[in-house]
């Protein structure tokens, strides 16, 4: 499943396109598929460039791939501008990414789909985090292009001025700017202008896929806030979103829950021997289900919240959002959309106590692992002495033995002086909130009941 450069693409976009044809499939389940509409079409916040400081991006870009920009068609340019970003083309107009909205005046919207689909091996899928997403070189550079073109900034340009985007490609500190826009309004969602004090810690988070969301009541890691469309309104706070568009919204936001509620975890396609997975599973059955759950038709998903002391991974997470960060969220506007975090038995989990144990449908393809995205394959998992030190991933590689990213492991960043943008290439997992560390249920297991176990958790 190691797909690489053009005919990577090619193949990607014949599924792209199937998967668009087996879209139809939506056509029964219409608010779902207004949902999607809306998350393409869409600009819910001010637009971020326009085509013509996208298409100067490579002018920015460090040797030889400049001067290959340089020498190439603008098609082939735009596309090596979207595979240094981590976007995905758009299979209907290449020119254009599916993770943004361009409108008709080619100006480009950052949407849910930058974070939230991505691709493995290739393959595109929806509601997949997006690991390849480097929003905060896209930014930088971005940013050096409008100063040349004498463009005014926009609100990431001036945000990432402000705070951090993220620190390692695929990875983002979306969960901190949630946090500093929310202490700029009451619970109403009126703009406060003068906001109490910031002591903000930024750390990187990996996206949860949106396919578990079906299968829990509660929303983030933490599993503080109760789900609705409401909370997810939350990315839209910028300054230029008063609150009676929050309002106005809010019925598209119910389409767009629809749509995430209703996805489908992606089924394994490579080899599998099932002999050992069904092996596997006893393994699964007797070490993992207490807080995992169990699979197939009668399955059963506890949404386990696990004390940070027994799980054991990098803890920046649960410590950088204060019991009064979690309650405000629960006592606003967002916090009011159906279900309700008292009912629910949520609001003890304001005060910070540890993670909730996702489920582990469409597995296989979510990686990196854990809720920092610390630990590329799911062999690594399962062995925590291995895991790497420092790794890098290959753009769409795919390690079909160790269940993951194909990666480069090391025991160090490289010699000498690396650029931003190739220094977030690499995940050091000695950087603050990047810990590696932790989950190590599977050390009680042998070699055999490893590969076992890794075989199972093919299938689910
Ligand atoms: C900059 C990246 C980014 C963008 C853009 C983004 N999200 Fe997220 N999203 C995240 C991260 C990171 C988390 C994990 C937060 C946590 O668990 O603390 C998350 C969590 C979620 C979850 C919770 C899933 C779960 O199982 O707990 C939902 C649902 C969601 N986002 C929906 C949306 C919607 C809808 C939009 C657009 C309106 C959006 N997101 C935009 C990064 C992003
Ligand atoms: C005591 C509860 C507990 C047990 C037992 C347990 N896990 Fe977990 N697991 C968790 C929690 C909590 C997380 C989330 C950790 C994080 O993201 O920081 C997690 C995360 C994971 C992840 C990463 C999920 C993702 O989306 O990134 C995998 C894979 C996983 N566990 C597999 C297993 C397997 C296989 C076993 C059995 C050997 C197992 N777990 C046993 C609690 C548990």
């Amino acid at each position: 499943m190691k797909i690489r450069g053009r005919r990577g693409i090619a193949m990607m976009l014949v599924i792209m396109t199937a998967a668009a044809a087996a879209g139809s499939a939506f056509a029964e389940t219409a608010p779902a598929a207004r949902g999607f509409d809306h998350l393409r079409q869409r600009a819910y916040l001010p637009s971020d460039f326009d085509q013509e400081v996208f298409d100067e991006l490579w002018t920015t870009w460090e040797e030889p791939l400049k001067s290959q920009a340089e020498g190439a068609s603008l098609a082939e340019r735009r596309r090596m501008a979207m595979e240094r970003y981590g976007l995905l083309p758009d299979p209907e107009d290449p020119a254009r990414s599916l993770q943004y909205v361009v409108d008709e005046a080619g100006r480009w919207t950052m949407s849910c789909l930058a974070c939230h689909q991505g691709q493995v091996g290739g393959r595109m899928i929806p509601g997949l985090p997006n690991s390849n997403y480097a929003l905060e070189t896209l930014t930088e550079e971005v940013r050096a292009v409008k100063v040349r073109q004498r463009k005014a900034f926009g609100h990431m340009d001036l945000g990432s001025l402000l705070l951090p985007l993220g620190t390692t490609v695929g990875t983002t500190n979306a969960v901190i700017f949630g946090v500093a826009l929310m202490r700029h309004r009451d619970a109403e969602l009126n703009i406060i202008q003068m906001p109490p004090r910031f002591d903000l810690v930024h750390h990187d988070m990996d996206a949860p896929p949106w396919w578990h969301y079906s299968k829990r009541k509660s929303l983030y890691i933490d599993g503080f806030a109760a789900q609705g469309h409401r909370p997810l309104m939350q990315f839209l706070l910028v300054k230029e979103n008063g609150p009676e568009r929050f309002r106005e919204w809010e019925d598209e936001f119910r389409e767009i829950e629809a749509w995430i509620a209703a996805l489908e975890p992606p089924a394994w396609s490579g080899p599998l021997d099932h002999t050992l997975a069904a092996a596997g599973e006893a393994v699964f059955v007797n070490h993992c289900a207490e807080c995992h759950g169990s699979y197939g038709g009668d399955g059963h998903y506890p949404e386990r919240l696990v004390p940070i002391e027994a799980v054991g991974t990098d803890r920046v997470r649960l410590d950088s959002l204060s019991a009064a960060d979690r309650r405000a969220l629960n006592d606003s506007w967002f916090g009011h959309s159906g279900a309700d975090a008292e009912a629910d038995g949520l609001r003890d989990r304001e005060a910070p106590r540890g993670y909730v144990a996702p489920p582990l449908d469409g597995i296989w393809a979510s990686a990196p692992y854990f809720h920092n995205g610390s630990v590329p394959t799911l062999w690594h998992v399962l062995n925590p002495a291995a895991r790497p030190t420092v790794w890098r991933r290959t753009p769409t590689g795919y390690d079909e033995a160790r269940v993951g990213l194909e990666v480069e492991e090391r025991a160090d960043l490289p010699e000498g002086r690396l650029r931003p943008a190739e220094r977030r290439r690499y995940f050091d997992t000695r950087r603050p909130g990047k810990s590696a560390a932790g989950h190590d249920f599977a050390d009680v297991l042998d070699d055999d009941q490893k590969q076992a176990l890794l075989e199972y958790l093919k299938t689910l």
